[in-house]
């Protein structure tokens, strides 16, 4: 076993820079996959149907839009759980610790602000919470439901996320403290 994990860690090692690469690369994907989306699709067609919200081609096009994210996101949620696999991986390889300031903050940040997020968007966007799942299944109360709260747990959440990811790559990448 010991030679298991000593010659693991040795590979690890040798390919540090590479797996750094592959983290640095599900980051950027995970940070930044369904900002456009969200900006010039979801946002815009949202508040064109809140001035009108019996409208119902704005209802339509606020739907379509809605359970497009759900399938968008599906990016972002590839790439979350292989940044917590590549993440540790970095970490033994590099034998980095909480010793390291910037390291337990980050840690902090990923346990305390993205995990519950993404947990709750998970089921937003995939199970429960699925639009395209509730309209085939015909269950319009249900459906409405759905897209106001994915919408307001966007509203809430967008600001922090915006900034605590900036705040991950300045600590990952600057390591201030
Ligand atoms: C969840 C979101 C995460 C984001 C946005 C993120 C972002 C980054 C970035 C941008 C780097 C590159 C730093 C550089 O090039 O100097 C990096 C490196 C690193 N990350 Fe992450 N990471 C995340 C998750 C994790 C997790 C879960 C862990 C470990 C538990 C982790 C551990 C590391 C380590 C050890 C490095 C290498 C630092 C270095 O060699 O300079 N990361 N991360």
């Amino acid at each position: 076993m010991s030679t298991l994990l000593a010659s693991t860690s040795d590979f690890l090692s040798d390919n540090y820079v590479t797996l750094k690469f592959i983290h640095m690369v599900f980051a950027a994907v995970w940070a930044w996959s369904t900002s456009v989306a969200y900006g010039n699709y979801l946002v815009p067609l949202f508040r064109d149907w809140q001035r009108s919200p019996h409208d119902p081609d704005r209802i339509r096009r606020r739907n379509w839009a809605m359970e497009r994210f759900d399938e968008g996101a599906k990016l972002e949620h590839i790439a979350f759980p292989l940044l917590l696999i590549t993440g540790p991986l970095l970490m033994l390889a590099g034998g980095w610790t909480p010793d390291s300031g910037w390291f337990a903050m980050k840690l902090v940040l990923i346990v305390l602000v993205f995990l519950p997020i993404e947990i709750a968007d998970f089921h937003l966007a995939h199970f429960g919470g699925n639009k395209e799942k509730l309209r085939l299944a015909g269950d319009i109360e249900a459906y409405e439901r759905a897209i106001h709260l994915h919408w307001w747990f966007l509203i809430i959440t967008t600001p922090i996320v915006i900034v605590s990811i900036t705040f991950t790559f300045y600590l990952a990448i600057v390591k201030p403290f």
